[in-house]
């Protein structure tokens, strides 16, 4: 059965986790299509962005805790079931998150593996693994730390309080929040925008952003400077240039 719905809308992959009546829970199944078809999308060349969504109740509530509850240490270890989250980092085109209701655990670390979060007024963030005697496992304690601080993070996780939509604005947890009945709309516009940017300057700007969590300032600086190099090598490069001095609104090839 499908856990997901995936579907293309002009240049933007979208996938919809559909598991509405647990919550969106991510099982192996889930996890397993939403892996498959970011990469998928990765590689087809008309595609241009990709859209993640829940539904307006759940984003995800976080990791199915049904498959999780009688494992012992030697089955986690063997199923090694975030080996396959890691895939996500390698996805080299933007991916939008759209989330309405809940983004808890699981659900909140897969949102931060996205590279734009439009968020609902009515969702709720947090990491409540603590309440399961577990903390987080997919990322949550290294991406939520960078993502609003020490101080911030613990309180989330040592705690397993939820935060409102609001407060997820004000941490810098997501970058924007919109009325309850948009936050689909919402997020699809944004792909719709990203999608008539230069595909090439997309990749090429969230590489050295990431690359911001992997290295030194120096380092960083010389990924950077690479990367703007490089992209006077496209046809882009050339038509967005040649048009801001023609007045004109310039079409992107991806090249
Ligand atoms: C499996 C889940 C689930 C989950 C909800 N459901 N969350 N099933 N795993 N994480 C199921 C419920 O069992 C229920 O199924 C249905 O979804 C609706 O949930 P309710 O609890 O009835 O809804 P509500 O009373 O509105 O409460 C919503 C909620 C609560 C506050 C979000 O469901 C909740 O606390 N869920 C667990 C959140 C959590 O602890 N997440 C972290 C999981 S651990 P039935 O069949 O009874 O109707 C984790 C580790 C991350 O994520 C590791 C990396 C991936």
């Amino acid at each position: 059965m499908s856990e997901t719905t995936i579907e293309t809308r002009d240049h933007i992959g979208i996938i919809r986790l559909n598991r509405p009546d647990k919550l969106n829970a991510l099982n192996t199944t889930l996890m397993t299509q939403v892996i498959e078809a970011l990469e998928q999308f990765d590689r087809d060349n008309n595609i241009r962005c990709m859209l993640l969504a829940g539904d307006q109740r759940a984003f995800a509530a976080g990791a199915d805790i049904n498959e999780m509850a009688d494992a012992t240490m030697i089955e986690m270890h063997h199923r090694n079931m975030f080996g396959r989250w890691d895939r996500i980092k390698k996805i080299r085109k933007p991916i939008v998150a759209a989330v309405s209701g809940y983004a808890l655990g699981g659900g909140c670390e897969l949102m931060m593996c996205c590279d734009i979060v439009v968020a609902s007024e009515t969702a709720r963030f947090g990491q409540p693994e603590v309440n399961l005697a577990i903390i987080p496992g997919a990322g949550g304690t290294q991406r939520l730390t960078r993502a609003i601080g020490k101080a911030r993070a613990m309180d989330l996780i040592l705690t397993g309080r939820m935060i409102t939509a609001d407060e997820a604005l004000a941490m810098g947890l997501v970058s924007r929040v919109v009325p309850a009945e948009q936050w689909f709309d919402a997020a699809l516009q944004l792909c719709q925008e990203l999608c008539e940017k230069a595909p090439m300057a997309l990749q090429a700007g969230k590489d050295a952003v990431n690359s911001a969590f992997e290295t030194t300032l120096t380092e960083g600086i010389e990924v950077e400077k690479k990367l703007f190099y490089m992209l006077f090598a496209t046809d882009d490069q050339t038509e967005g240039m040649r048009a801001f001095v023609e007045k004109r609104k310039p079409v992107f090839v991806g090249r």
